[in-house]
């Protein structure tokens, strides 16, 4: 297995159309985002990173920025998804690591994500990368059922007041 990591940016890969349009397909298969969502983050200066296996999409981690939203809000971690195939591999744990550092480069501190309560699998690995829970609430989805989430946040204020 040949496993790239990338980071999906117009100044990084001369095939970024090609890539884009893969990712569209992968998450409008394998996710709940929307085209309009994937359109969104173009927009608002995301961390898009992506993980290939040869030609093959196998992965993708959206951090998305909180530019276009309230000042207070910090950056969202919207996405993370690895094809089941590949999982339990480390490909999620290098593919978030690689998202997380590549967006506090751009000197910004904080990340919140939401997680349901149910999500063991994914709140381990939130959790081995360094997010922290700050809430739990509940949400009624559009089709009535009630939902527990948890939401996270990852800072590096804390670690720069020690
Ligand atoms: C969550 C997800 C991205 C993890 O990716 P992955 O490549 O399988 O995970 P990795 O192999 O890199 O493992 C990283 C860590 O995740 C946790 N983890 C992975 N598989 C696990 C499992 N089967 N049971 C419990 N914890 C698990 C562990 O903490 C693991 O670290 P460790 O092996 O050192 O203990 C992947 O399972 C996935 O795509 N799930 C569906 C989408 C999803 O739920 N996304 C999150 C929505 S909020």
């Amino acid at each position: 297995m040949n496993i790239k990591f990338e980071i999906l940016a117009p100044s990084h890969n001369k095939n970024y159309v090609e890539l884009f349009k893969k990712l569209t397909e992968y998450l409008l298969e394998d996710e709940e985002a929307t085209i309009e969502d994937i359109g969104n983050w173009l927009s608002c200066e995301s961390v898009i990173a992506i993980a290939l296996n040869e030609e093959d999409l196998i992965g993708c981690c959206v951090i998305v920025d909180n530019k276009n939203w309230d000042k207070k809000t910090p950056a969202l971690l919207d996405v993370i998804s690895i094809s089941s195939e590949y999982r339990g591999k480390k490909i999620g744990d290098r593919l978030i690591n690689l998202a997380i550092s590549t967006y506090f480069k751009t000197n910004k501190k904080d990340i919140l994500l939401f997680v349901n309560a149910d999500n063991e699998v994914a709140q381990n690995l939130y959790s081995k990368v360094g997010f922290i829970a700050i809430g739990s609430f509940y949400h009624i989805m559009g089709y009535g059922d009630l939902i527990n989430q948890m939401q996270l946040r990852k800072s590096i204020y804390e670690q720069e007041e020690k």
